[in-house]
């Protein structure tokens, strides 16, 4: 099988280091790039930790780049509350022994596609949308050239976990999101009603922790401080694993049913801003040609995590 050309640009964050140590560790996927954007915390972590984790799963074949400090109008809004100051839970960060790519995130994106035969290269967005939505700013061939864009955003029947309706990556740059699905871009939404069936559960995070290897064990501490945070702040006895969505289904797109739709974000509203309107109806707010991503397989994504870290 011949693996998947794969670029993945995030925010790291705990559940996008739990994403990129199972993409580090498997084999199926051909990692071109690591971008990184600030989300979670600034962009100057988001792209040590993203290092810190290529050199825990001993992938420093990965060049990893720099990309937008700030969303496009917005202010930069973190979520360390949920990942910790430095963004990796309870782990202690390091200075990495490798540093960045000297390039940009957005002409690493744009370089890497542009280079390749059209629709070879999928993109995974785990963070805020700003660097693709700079990249197609500054690349108008780019969206067709694309393969899959697999992001982790939005919220439909589950309401919003930053605001009643607004998921946090597409809030924190809601113009960015819109630009994106706008575009020519193949774009899958892996959204808060199928990353909340995605949960580490205690069984799931002990079965980790026996594992053993290094990857193994970091894997297990963001999810043990994922439980500690979501059980103070929301009362879930498992947290959900968000960003692993997207990466497992470039694994495994058998795991989850998806639902043609077209997909619409708000950005005049102070009070639905970064609203997905998420609509399955053909043709009444325009031609389906986003995916939706509605049910999974959530024993299948642990095992894939679980085979990577092994
Ligand atoms: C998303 O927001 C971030 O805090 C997580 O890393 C994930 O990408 C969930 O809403
Ligand atoms: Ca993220």
């Amino acid at each position: 099988m011949t693996p998947t050309p794969l670029i993945i640009d995030c925010d790291p964050g705990v559940d996008d280091a739990v994403a990129l140590l199972t993409a580090f560790g498997t084999p199926t996927l051909d990692l071109l790039a690591i971008t990184t954007v600030g989300g979670n915390v600034p962009v100057a972590k988001t792209a040590r930790n993203a290092r810190i984790l290529r050199q825990i799963a001993g992938r420093e074949d990965v060049p990893v780049f720099t990309g937008a400090e700030r969303p496009l109008r917005r202010d930069p809004m973190g979520a360390g509350e949920f990942h910790g100051a430095e963004g990796l839970g309870d782990m202690a960060p390091f200075e990495p022994a490798v540093g960045c790519a000297p390039d940009g995130a957005v002409e690493a994106i744009i370089e890497t596609v542009m280079a390749r035969p059209e629709k070879t290269v999928s993109l995974a967005v785990l963070g805020p949308l700003t660097n693709l939505a700079q990249a197609l700013r500054a690349e108008p061939g780019l969206a067709e050239r694309l393969g899959p864009v697999a992001v982790m955003g939005g919220a439909r029947s589950e309401g919003g976990n930053i605001t009643a309706s607004a998921e946090f990556n597409i809030w924190a740059d809601p113009e960015a999101a819109a630009e994106v699905l706008a575009s020519a871009c193949d774009v899958v939404l892996f959204g808060l009603d199928v990353t909340h069936q995605v949960r580490a559960t205690e069984g799931r995070i002990v079965a980790l922790e026996a594992l053993g290897t290094e990857p193994a064990r970091a894997a297990a501490s963001m999810m043990r401080f994922s439980q500690r945070v979501e059980r103070e702040t929301v009362g879930w006895e498992a947290p959900p694993i968000h960003d692993l969505c997207p990466v497992a289904w470039m694994i495994r797109p058998e795991l989850f049913t998806l639902r043609p739709c077209h997909i619409a974000v708000e950005t005049m509203s102070d009070l639905t801003r970064g609203h997905t309107a998420v609509e399955f109806r053909d043709g009444v707010a325009g031609p389906l040609r986003h995916r939706w991503a509605d049910r999974v397989d959530a024993d299948g994504v642990f095992a894939l995590l679980a085979e990577a870290v092994r």
